[in-house]
């Protein structure tokens, strides 16, 4: 299943954002892959305050990945300086269903990420514009993007 949203400010990606982190249950896995500057951070700011974390989420430029408290933990990671030769990251700790994992640039860990997720793609259309496409693979993403499709 796909959909594509458009959203003509930061303000309106941000409540897309808010409106998929309410729905999110830990175990949960959403990538979110676009350019530079294309909003994967502004995303995932609202997400994870919608999750209810309090903290700044910042990207983890120097750790691979960042934990958060909210209602439940939620993981950060930006892959954008990993690539697939390197060691196995041992993603499962992450997706045993204890929090919800957010992953910025998907792409470079492809080979080590589950099939079953919901997958995000951001598009910078102008300067204050932007397409969000969402694609779900196995039946609690397809059940999840229903929801946030109706949220
Ligand atoms: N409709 C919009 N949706 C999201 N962000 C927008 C929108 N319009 C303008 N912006 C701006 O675009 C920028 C997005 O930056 P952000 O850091 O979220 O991108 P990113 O994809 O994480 O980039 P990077 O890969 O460099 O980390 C912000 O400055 C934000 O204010
Ligand atoms: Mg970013």
């Amino acid at each position: 299943m796909k959909l594509t949203w458009k959203t003509k400010a930061e303000k309106e990606t941000r409540s897309l954002a808010a409106r998929l982190g309410s729905l999110l249950h830990p175990g949960d896995i959403v990538t979110l892959s676009g350019d530079l500057g294309a909003g994967k951070t502004t995303f995932t700011k609202a997400l994870a305050a919608a999750l209810g974390v309090t903290r700044t989420v910042n990207s983890p430029t120097f750790t691979i990945i960042k934990e958060y408290e909210g209602r439940c933990p939620f993981y950060h990671m930006d892959a954008y300086r990993l690539d697939d030769s390197m060691e196995e990251l041992g993603l499962e700790e992450y997706t045993d269903g204890e929090g919800v994992l957010v992953i910025e640039w998907p792409e470079m860990i492809e080979d080590q990420l589950p099939e079953d997720r919901l997958s995000l793609h951001l598009a910078y259309t102008g300067e204050t514009t932007r397409e969000i496409y969402a694609e779900a693979a196995g039946r609690r993403y397809e059940a999840l993007l229903e929801e946030w499709k109706k949220a």
